[in-house]
């Protein structure tokens, strides 16, 4: 059975939730490898929506087992409250959600460090979700962060929190000159989540290494984007982990040997939140409309999204970092009524044009974008479910999008509902899974 990671293509929000939704009945683990609960994967079933954080976008497929993986970082109080409200909802986690005993923890000082990093940079902010993502990740790589192993051996998680409790206040209180915490008001809270997370933490890694042995199938659930990885997005712009393919096997445990494909997730045209460069950003009205007809929030801090043209430089660029096998298009009925449609093909600088996605951040801010532009179809594809029925121009920029990007789709989503999904035929995705050919009932 294959083990496959969905991967984000561009700046994160492609569609990755409604991607893993539609591929989980055809395998039997999915794992989240990197990130935080700064990511937000939606999946619409009927008129019901849910938004995951930390908790793999498969949960609602009874008996699919959802792992959070060691290179992912917990938020505790926010991932108990995530599995409170799934419970309300009717879904049952017991027997169904595993954490990493290697997970990282956030801790609030890790929230505060964010928000005070943040405000000093000013100008040069990252924009970030101040979920504490990235100082969880500092103190990782600066060997003192706090594991969930950690949480459920009392004597050293309180004498590894009172250690970093002194460190962060000086840094809170001298540098940033920010609110300080106690040991107290987080040891309290956090032993209780310790007893309510006790059942779920274990070592993911073990198990996913006898799953596979026994040939189960293990998806691999991205989270952000690959324009936003630490090495290889637009630093310093970024997240603090690897979201690209490479990450599904450190952050998981599963080695690069037993992992089949890689399925990049792109929307049909670019968002970016938060700040950073973006070289097909629109401004203005068009901007709007697509915001509005995109619904393009975010899904974790509500914020409104930056739009833009399709960057096919990009999506190459993502193709080769996380070799993809294919991609599946989300969102193409948002692009329903534009009148022309642009795809980016290379970037103008200083009188060259690059087709190659350059390393400097200069070049990002400074490059003009080259387009292509096309006629738009100006004809409904929502919730189309089928290739042929797509106008013919629709087909055009589909085909014109792979072909520039150099890889195949696999399939093209027409809404935000699990049905408005057309599956390709004759791709690695129908290779993988057979099944996934009729998803729709
Ligand atoms: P993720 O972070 O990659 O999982 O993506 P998000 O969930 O943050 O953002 C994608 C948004 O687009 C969600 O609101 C989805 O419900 C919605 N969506 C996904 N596919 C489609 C589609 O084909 N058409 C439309 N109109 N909406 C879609
Ligand atoms: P999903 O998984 C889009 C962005 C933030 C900010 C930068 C760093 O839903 O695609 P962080 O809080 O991670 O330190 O913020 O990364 N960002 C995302 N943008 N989708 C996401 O997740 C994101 N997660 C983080 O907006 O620019
Ligand atoms: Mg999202």
């Amino acid at each position: 059975m294959p083990n496959i990671v969905v991967v984000g293509t561009q700046w994160g929000d492609e569609g990755k939730g409604k991607v893993v939704d539609i591929l989980a009945p055809h395998v039997d683990v999915v794992v989240r490898y990197q990130g935080g609960n700064n990511a937000g994967h939606t999946v619409v079933v009927g008129k019901e929506k849910y938004v995951f954080h930390s908790i793999p976008s498969a949960i609602l497929h009874p008996g699919r087992r959802c792992v959070i993986g060691c290179g992912v970082v917990v938020d505790p109080a926010s991932l108990i409250e995530e599995m409170e409200a799934l419970v309300r909802r009717g879904v049952v986690l017991d027997g169904n959600l595993f954490i990493s005993k290697n997970a990282h923890m956030i801790m609030p000082y890790h929230r505060a460090l964010d928000l005070a990093w943040e405000a000093k940079l000013g100008k040069r902010r990252i924009g970030t979700t101040g979920r504490g993502v990235g100082p969880a990740y500092a103190d990782k790589a600066a060997r003192v962060g706090i594991r969930m192993a950690d949480l459920l051996d009392e004597p050293l998680f309180k004498e590894k929190l009172q250690a970093n409790i002194r460190e962060k206040n000086k840094l809170l209180r001298e540098i940033y000159d920010a609110q300080t915490l106690t040991v107290e008001e987080i040891l309290g809270p956090y032993l209780r989540y310790a007893g309510w997370l006790a059942p779920y933490i274990t070592d993911t890694a073990l198990l996913l290494a006898r799953w596979i042995e026994a040939g189960q199938s293990v998806l691999f659930e991205g989270a952000q984007g690959t324009m936003l990885d630490i090495d290889h997005g637009t630093y310093p712009f970024i997240t603090s982990s690897n979201t690209t393919a490479g990450g599904a096997a450190t952050g998981t445990g599963v080695p690069p040997t037993k992992i089949n494909g890689v399925l990049g997730v792109a929307k049909a045209y670019t968002t970016r939140v938060g700040s950073g460069p973006f070289p097909t950003e629109l401004r203005g009205e068009l901007a709007d409309q697509i915001r509005a007809r995109g619904n393009e929030y975010g899904a974790t801090t509500g914020r409104p999204r930056r739009c833009g043209w399709f960057d096919a430089v990009v999506l190459r660029y993502a193709a080769r970092i996380n070799g993809l096998d294919t991609v599946a298009l989300t969102k193409l009925d948002v692009l329903d009524q534009c009148e022309t449609v642009k795809i980016c093909v290379g970037y103008k600088y200083r009188g060259e044009v690059l087709s190659e996605f350059p390393e400097e951040e200069r070049i990002w801010t400074e490059a003009e974008p080259v387009y292509e532009e096309m006629s738009g179809w100006l004809a409904s594809t929502r919730g189309l479910r089928s290739y042929v029925d797509l106008p013919t121009k629709a087909r055009q920029y589909l085909e014109r999008l792979a072909e520039l990007a150099g890889v195949e789709l696999c399939l093209v989503s027409t809404g935000a509902v699990r049905e408005d999904t057309i599956v390709l035929d004759g791709t690695p995705l129908t290779g993988w899974f057979p099944g996934v050919r009729y998803p729709i009932a």
